[in-house]
């Protein structure tokens, strides 16, 4: 069988640095879920779709046509690697995911990011729905302000412009939002082991996953 491993949690979390560290270090694939929402996001922003039109939401989602190039993300042939980190995508995207046909329609695709040699897998569902036999599962968590200073220092590198106050309101209404939503609700899977990194640094994590993984 292809060992998985699943690190959930919640938004600016530390979740996408500490997976794609693991992942190069065993020379494992990586897969960023919250790009496939962000990517379904992006899209149907792009065509002004209503947040109500969930037929045409999912129809967005099962015909997404991404690809993934090491660090680059595209959509259809355009590079979106920058476009999808934008704020206002990551909220579109929260919205999109709390509807039950959007996470079906992209459930295949997550699926077969599952290769030889093995996957790390980043979302909120790892976990709990998509991957519930991986080997080892990983719920990263970190404090409110620990982790909308993560979120700004990101922003700011990538070009955006941020505010403390605006993110800190974003990241719990975020988190209401992803936890409290019937389908695949945030939580930690059965047998997670719980990492809360508001005082670690991203290697110190990676190491603390490793070695659960060697144990
Ligand atoms: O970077 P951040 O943690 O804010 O978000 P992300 O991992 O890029 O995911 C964006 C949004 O997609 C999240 O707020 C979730 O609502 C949703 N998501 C999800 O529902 N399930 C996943 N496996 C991954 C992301």
């Amino acid at each position: 069988p292809i060992p998985v491993i699943t690190i959930d949690g919640p938004t600016a979390s530390g979740k996408g640095t500490v997976a794609q560290k693991v992942a190069q270090h065993l020379g494992f694939h990586y897969l960023d879920s919250g790009a496939l929402y962000r990517l379904t996001a992006l899209s149907v922003m792009r065509r002004n779709t209503p947040l109500d039109d969930e037929h045409a939401l999912a129809k967005a989602a099962e015909h997404l046509h991404c690809h993934f190039n090491g660090a680059h993300i595209f959509l259809a042939n355009e590079d979106v690697t920058n476009d999808i980190r934008a704020e206002e995508v990551g909220n579109m995207a929260s919205k999109i995911a709390a509807i039950a046909t959007v996470r079906q329609a992209l459930y295949g695709l997550q699926l077969s990011f599952r290769q030889h040699p093995g996957l790390v897998a980043d979302g909120r569902d790892m976990g709990t729905v998509i991957f519930p036999h991986a080997g080892l599962k990983v719920f990263l968590t970190a404090s409110v302000a620990a982790r909308a200073e993560r979120r700004y220092k990101q922003l700011i590198d990538k070009g955006f412009s941020a505010n403390m106050e605006d993110l800190s309101k974003d990241l719990t209404e975020r988190d209401a939002r992803d936890s409290s939503r019937s389908s695949a609700p945030l939580k930690a899977a059965q047998g997670a082991y719980l990492l809360d990194t508001s005082a670690m640094t991203a290697d110190q994590a990676v190491e603390q996953v490793l070695s659960w993984y060697a144990a």
